[in-house]
C-alpha cells in the first residue's frame, strides 16, 4: 500500500495547483500569490513525487517574473496584493533566499537529459544580480527587508525593531514590516536598493546563495560560479561564525542599527552554514544541535529556538514553531557531510510534524499542533526527506 504521507502530499498539492497559472499557491485562503522560495520548495515536492514535468513548470513559472535587471520578485500577485511591498504593480519589489538554483539541480534531475537551458539562464542573472548589487565590504550578501530572508519575524531582527518596537506580537511585527517598505528605497526599475532601518547579511541567506552558486557551477561547469561559491562560503565563515553558539550569526550593517546581541539568536537556520562551509568541525557542532533536546531536537521538531531561549513561544509565527523549508535545507546539510543519523532524525521528526499538523505551515515542536495557514503546500517537502 502507498506511503500514505505520499498520498496526503500528492493530494495538498492536486488541491493547490493551478493549471493554468502553473504553479500551487501555498494556501488557497491565506496565501493565495505567488511566492518565490514556495515555489521552489514545491518543485522540489512534485520532483520527488515523481512529477518531473509540474516541478519545472512551477520552477519556470518562479522565475518567470525576473525583471530585466536579473532580479527575482519574492512575489508576483494572482490578485489584489493585499498589502504594500513597493513600487511595482504586480510583483514585490524584494526578493527571497535564492533556493531557485538548487531546485533547479533537482528538476534537471527529476527530467533527466540535462538542465532546461532557459532556467539556467534566469538562475544565472539571479545571482548575478545579487552579487553585483547586494555586496557587502565582508564580501557577504545583504537584505534590505526581514522578508528577504523568508524568516519575516525571527528574533533575530529584535535589535532592529527595538527602537520603536516593545515585545513582540504578530500585529505590531506587521507594522513594522509596513514601515520598512517605506523606509527603503528602490531603483529605477522599482527594485529595493537600500534601507537606512534594516540591514543584515543573515546567515541563511547566504549559506543558500552559497550553496545555489556551487549548484549552479555544478549545473553549467562555470568556474566563476565555483570561485564565487568558494569566496562566499569562506566569507561566511569567516564573518559569520559564532564560537560560542557553535552556530552562524547574522551580521548587521552599521548604518542600519540592529547591532546587539539579537542577530546572534540560536536559530534553526543558523544551522545552514553546514549547507557550505569547508570546515567539517563546525559542520559537527552545528548539525549536532539538530538533535539536541536542549537546542533544535524535539519529537516534532525542529525547534526554530531552544526551549529555555527567553524568546521562545512554541507557538509564534517564527518564534519557536518547526518549518518544513527550514527542515528540509538542515536535512540537505546533514546529507553534504554523510551525517546519515542526523538526516535521518530531522526526516522522522519532519514527517511527524507533517502528519500530526495536518501539513501545517508550521507547528508546535512538542505537540505536533499546527499553526499557521493548513494545509500549506510547502509541508509536501517531507516526501522528499528520505
Ligand atoms: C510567510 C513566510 C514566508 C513564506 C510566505 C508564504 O510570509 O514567512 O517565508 O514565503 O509566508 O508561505
Amino acid at each position: 500500500m502507498a506511503d500514505p504521507l505520499v498520498l496526503a502530499a500528492r493530494r495538498v498539492l492536486e488541491a493547490h495547483w493551478d493549471d493554468e497559472r502553473g504553479y500551487c499557491v501555498p494556501n488557497p485562503a491565506v496565501y493565495p500569490h505567488l511566492w518565490l522560495w514556495d515555489s521552489c520548495f514545491h518543485a522540489v515536492a512534485w520532483a520527488a513525487l515523481g512529477e518531473a514535468e509540474r516541478a519545472g513548470r512551477e520552477l519556470r513559472r518562479a522565475l518567470g517574473h525576473q525583471l530585466a535587471s536579473g532580479f527575482v520578485p519574492h512575489m508576483a500577485y494572482a490578485g489584489p496584493p493585499g498589502a504594500r511591498r513597493g513600487p511595482l504593480a504586480s510583483v514585490s519589489s524584494f526578493t527571497q533566499p535564492p533556493v531557485y538554483a538548487h531546485a533547479a539541480a533537482v528538476v534537471a534531475r527529476a527530467a533527466g537529459g540535462g538542465p532546461d537551458a532557459d532556467v539556467v539562464a534566469r538562475v544565472c542573472r539571479g545571482l548575478e544580480h545579487l552579487w553585483a548589487t547586494r555586496r557587502t565590504p565582508e564580501g557577504l550578501l545583504v537584505v534590505h527587508h526581514p522578508w528577504e530572508t523568508g524568516a519575516d519575524a525571527t528574533p533575530r531582527w529584535d535589535d532592529h525593531r527595538r527602537p520603536t518596537g516593545g515585545p513582540w506580537d504578530r500585529d505590531g511585527a506587521t507594522r513594522w514590516e509596513e514601515e520598512l517598505v517605506d523606509s527603503a528605497t528602490y531603483d529605477a526599475e522599482g527594485v529595493v536598493a537600500a534601507n537606512p532601518r534594516f540591514g543584515v547579511a543573515p546567515a541563511a541567506f547566504n549559506a543558500v546563495a552559497a550553496h545555489g552558486a556551487a549548484a549552479l557551477a555544478a549545473l553549467t561547469g562555470d568556474g566563476t560560479w565555483a570561485r564565487r561559491a568558494q569566496a562566499l562560503a569562506e566569507a561566511v565563515d569567516a564573518h559569520l561564525w559564532d564560537p560560542d553558539e557553535g552556530l552562524w550569526r547574522d551580521l548587521p550593517t552599521a548604518t542600519a542599527g540592529g547591532g546587539g546581541s539579537s542577530a546572534r539568536t540560536p536559530t534553526a537556520d543558523a544551522l545552514l552554514g553546514a549547507l557550505v562551509t569547508p570546515d567539517a568541525a563546525k559542520a559537527a557542532v552545528a548539525l549536532a544541535q539538530a538533535t539536541d533536546p536542549e537546542r533544535f531536537g524535539a519529537r516534532f521538531g525542529l525547534r526554530y529556538l531552544p526551549r529555555s531561549h527567553p524568546a521562545y513561544d512554541p507557538d509564534a509565527y517564527w518564534r519557536g514553531p518547526a518549518w518544513p523549508p527550514i527542515n528540509y535545507l538542515v536535512w540537505l546539510a546533514a546529507r553534504r557531510w554523510g551525517d546519515a543519523a542526523t538526516a535521518a532524525a530531522v526526516a522522522a521528526m519532519t514527517r511527524r510534524g507533517v502528519l500530526a499538523s495536518g501539513f501545517a505551515e508550521y507547528w508546535n515542536p512538542d505537540s505536533g499542533a499546527g499553526r499557521g495557514a493548513r494545509p500549506q503546500s510547502w509541508a509536501a517537502l517531507a516526501v522528499a526527506l528520505e
